[in-house]
């Protein structure tokens, strides 16, 4: 029994693995994968979590929950920069040397073993689907935002989630078996328009997807250049109101903000080049994303101060600050622009992991088909959108937020144990990217994602050991039993016997 759970695929086997009908298209360059990497990683994390970060997290009544990291944001962004430097160079040479779609996952079955591949697989759930249901609900804050501003208003029942109901919206609520109905309406609705985007084909969702990192980009150096002028310096003083832990706090937070340079390793199967590719395109787009950061988090703090920051637009706050009206406008409609992009490259990513979970018998093999004329993973990408959109106009952007930075830290943590293993099991084998510094950079990438999993709510931890619970009891009850890697070594002994 121990065997079978610590059985590791040969890279060999997943490299090879798949027949032609599973095949996917490949299509993705290096700026296509650059892109994607950007357009996952720039979201609601820069342009909502920062103002809880900086100004801290306060209750309903008004009181101090958790400090922030005031005028020192920047250092909590940058804190988070080293920590997933470390983690891309670790994910950029498994991709290169295990190109398959299922990214983390595929990894930990070659390194690790089929038990901690399975945690990976479903701790990557948090990551790529609990991280949309974050990024839907900011995304509809803003989108209301700009309905308002051409004067269309949706009824607030329809458009807010339930721990934000005000007694307004629940007396306005129509009723069913005497419970008002609240939910978020437009949360459900973009994820619904991208699933079937993303089941037409990824070529087509890449080249929106590059469009919309274009405007992105372009916004946040209009924000730095425009912003830059208004700057005043007694704003940063004090610095760091809180201190190191204050820093840190921040930076268990803005964490959110970079998840997303890993998720082009979903994508390996439909890269030309991927093990030249992917790992470009991991380092790229977050060294892009943290100079971007960077400067963006200077200016906003110069502008307005730290604790006028605590809300769900900061960016565009800060502008008004600076009286630049106009701009804190563009500024949403660029927060949607932007947000669209993240939800589209997640939304194609988590269907990926499910269709390698399928491949290799883990999940129900209805996972695993590949639409006959589009050639893509349709029905996983259509269950990953129902879920997504459902669970989305209901629960808290907040919860949703540090469930998505723990699971994807966790499997940071793993990933960059697997580089030691491998490099220990498999020495001669080709790495086309190899990660520098070994075993420094893997142990460090451990201690610093360990380091911002500390900080994060002790309600969080116990969802989080609640979900590992959980997938422990799906794996023992189907994936053990369905795994083809166990039914092909019963298979060969049998044959052998
Ligand atoms: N990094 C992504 C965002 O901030 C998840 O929206």
């Amino acid at each position: 029994m121990l065997a079978q759970l610590l059985r590791r695929k040969s890279v060999d086997t997943a490299v090879g693995d798949g027949d032609a009908s599973q095949a996917l298209k490949r299509t993705l360059g290096v700026v296509e994968l650059t892109a994607l990497g950007i357009g996952a990683i720039v979201g609601a994390g820069i342009f909502s979590s920062t103002g809880t970060a900086a100004a801290g997290k306060f209750d309903a009544l008004g009181h101090l929950v958790r400090p922030g990291a005031g005028a020192a944001l920047v250092l909590s962004y940058l804190v988070t920069a080293i920590a997933c430097g470390f983690a891309a160079l670790c994910y950029a040479e498994l991709a290169a040397m295990i190109p398959i779609a299922g990214s983390a996952y595929t990894y930990a079955y070659v390194t690790l073993g089929e038990l901690v591949a399975w945690i990976i697989g479903w701790d990557l759930i948090l990551e790529y689907a609990v991280g949309n249901i974050a990024v839907a609900v900011s995304w509809s804050g803003y989108f209301q935002d700009l309905l308002a501003g051409v004067g269309v208003h949706l009824p607030a029942w329809a458009g807010t989630n339930y721990n934000q109901a005000t007694a307004q919206a629940l007396a306005g609520a129509p009723h069913l078996f005497g419970l008002p109905i609240v939910l978020n309406l437009p949360a459900c609705a973009i994820v619904a328009l991208l699933t079937v985007l993303l089941v037409i084909g990824v070529k087509e969702s890449a080249r929106l997807n590059n469009w919309m990192v274009a405007l992105k980009v372009l916004l946040l150096i209009g924000f730095v250049a425009a912003g830059a002028f208004y700057v005043t310096p007694a704003n940063w003083h004090p610095f760091a109101p809180n201190g190191f832990s204050g820093v840190m706090t921040g930076a268990s937070l803005v964490f959110f903000a970079y998840i997303g340079f890993d998720a082009i390793s979903t994508t390996a199967e439909e890269a030309r080049d991927p093990q030249r590719d992917l790992p470009r395109g991991m380092v790229l787009s977050l060294a892009i994303c943290t100079v971007l950061y960077v400067a963006v988090t200077i200016v906003l703090t110069g502008i307005a101060h730290w604790s006028k920051l605590g809300v769900a637009d900061p960016l565009a706050a800060a502008l008004q600050v600076a009286h630049l009206e106009k701009l804190s406008g563009v500024m949403s409609f660029g927060a949607v622009i932007a947000m669209t992009a993240v939800l589209l490259v997640f939304q194609l990513g988590q269907p990926r992991i499910f269709f390698s979970m399928a491949r290799d018998g883990l999940l129900p093999p209805f996972a695993a088909r590949v639409h006959p004329r589009f050639r893509t993973p349709h029905v996983t990408t259509i269950i990953t959108g129902v879920a997504v959109g459902g669970v989305a106009m209901f629960v808290d952007i907040n919860d949703a937020v540090e469930f998505t930075n723990i699971g994807t830290l966790f499997a940071f943590v793993l990933v960059s144990a697997g580089v030691l293993v491998l490099r220990k099991i498999d020495p001669d084998r080709p790495r086309p990217f190899r990660c520098p510094g070994a075993p420094w950079v893997p142990l460090a990438s451990i201690v610093c994602c360990i380091g911002l999993m500390v900080p994060l709510p002790r309600i969080t931890w116990l969802r989080f050991v609640g979900w590992l619970l959980v997938g422990f009891v799906v794996y023992f009850g189907y994936g053990r039993k369905h795994s083809k890697l166990h039914a092909r070594a019963v298979g060969g002994a049998a044959v052998g016997g």
